[in-house]
């Protein structure tokens, strides 16, 4: 079996676009590789971060993708500060990358070129990946399209590390999602659903109540044609409702098209809230019962356990190739 690596990340609340977006994607793909899954807590501070709010975040946020069905029998999972090895072996590649490539990451100067103070975190955030997928041999990790930068740098760095010291390292591959239904905000349907500072009236969270969901759903941004079709880019509002319900029921977009045929956008918003609410209730459920026990912290404790060892042995043989230690 083929091993997959998927980062969850800490920074923000899980969406409605987080769920079908990736982490249902991330249940269909436990039953195909060996998956490890882990969250990134250390990439997070890279921009400020309220630490209350980001420790309850981390239980919580592992605690949802269990109740969305991530199962822990299929998964390692695990938090990246939990394993030092990981910041150790970024330091090796550091000392590998050049100041160049380094520039030449559009996500650090996307960000750079919008904030007057960046961390030198920021900067050095595609090694700490690189290190995060290197130590344990990945064959594939998901990421959205804007990764796959990163994840080609963590290509080059491996092979340039097997080069001069010996094959030491697995290149690893991007796995994009092909279909991957995007979903936007409600508001602003052009925009993609996350979670902003202050206005969430587009967003709906994973643990928002019924009543806030159907309020939010009713409210949707459409247009004035009446019309149910598929056209993402002229009726981009209606496009993602029925986007969400053919995810949400695991049915095609023609099939969902059809269902909606001849009904008004009242009826279509509806339903789409009746099917939200079902499948966010359903898992809000679960969530209760996971953040009310002690299988996060088993869950953590395990995938520790499992991955210092890995990544201890990949560790120290880059160590010992470079000509470090005694
Ligand atoms: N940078 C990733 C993101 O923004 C998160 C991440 C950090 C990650 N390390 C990783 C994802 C390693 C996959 C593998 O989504």
């Amino acid at each position: 079996m083929k091993r997959l690596l998927a980062g969850l990340k800490p920074s923000g609340e899980l969406t409605l676009g987080s769920y079908i977006g990736g982490i249902k994607q991330s249940v269909i793909y436990q039953q195909e590789y060996e998956s490890y899954i882990f969250v990134p807590d250390l990439h997070s501070i890279t921009v400020p971060q309220d630490p209350t709010i980001l420790k309850e975040r981390i239980k919580k946020n592992v605690a949802l993708y269990l109740a969305c069905g991530i199962d822990p029998d299929k998964n390692t999972i695990y938090l990246q500060s939990d394993n030092l090895y990981h910041t150790n072996l970024s330091w090796i590649f550091e000392c590998l990358t050049y100041m160049g490539e380094a520039s030449r990451m559009t996500q650090y100067k996307d960000k750079a070129s919008k904030n007057k103070n960046v961390s030198v975190g920021l900067f050095t955030y595609p090694i700490l990946m690189t290190a995060d997928i290197l130590l344990y041999d990945i064959d594939y990790v998901a990421v959205g399209i804007d990764q796959k930068q990163h994840v080609e740098l963590a290509r080059n760095l491996a092979e340039r590390f097997n080069n001069r010291f010996g094959n030491t390292f697995t290149v690893p591959n991007p796995l994009i999602p092909k279909i991957g239904a995007k979903i936007m905000d409600l508001q602003n349907p052009t925009k993609k659903m996350s979670k902003s500072e202050g206005d969430t009236k587009g967003t709906i969270l994973l643990l928002d109540s019924e009543e806030i969901i159907r309020k939010k759903i009713m409210s949707a941004v459409t247009d004035s044609d009446n019309k149910i079709l598929y056209d993402p880019e002229n009726k981009p509002g209606i496009s993602n409702l029925l986007t969400i319900y053919s995810a949400l029921k695991d049915i095609t977009m023609e099939q969902t098209v059809k269902h909606f045929e001849n009904m008004n956008y009242g009826s279509l918003k509806k339903e789409v809230a009746d099917v939200v609410v079902d499948a966010l209730t359903n898992i809000q459920q679960k969530y209760n019962e996971i953040i009310n026990s002690t299988i996060v912290d088993e869950i953590l404790d395990k995938g520790k356990e499992k991955v210092i060892k890995i990544a201890k042995a990949k560790y120290e043989e880059a160590l010992k190739k470079v000509g470090l230690g005694r």
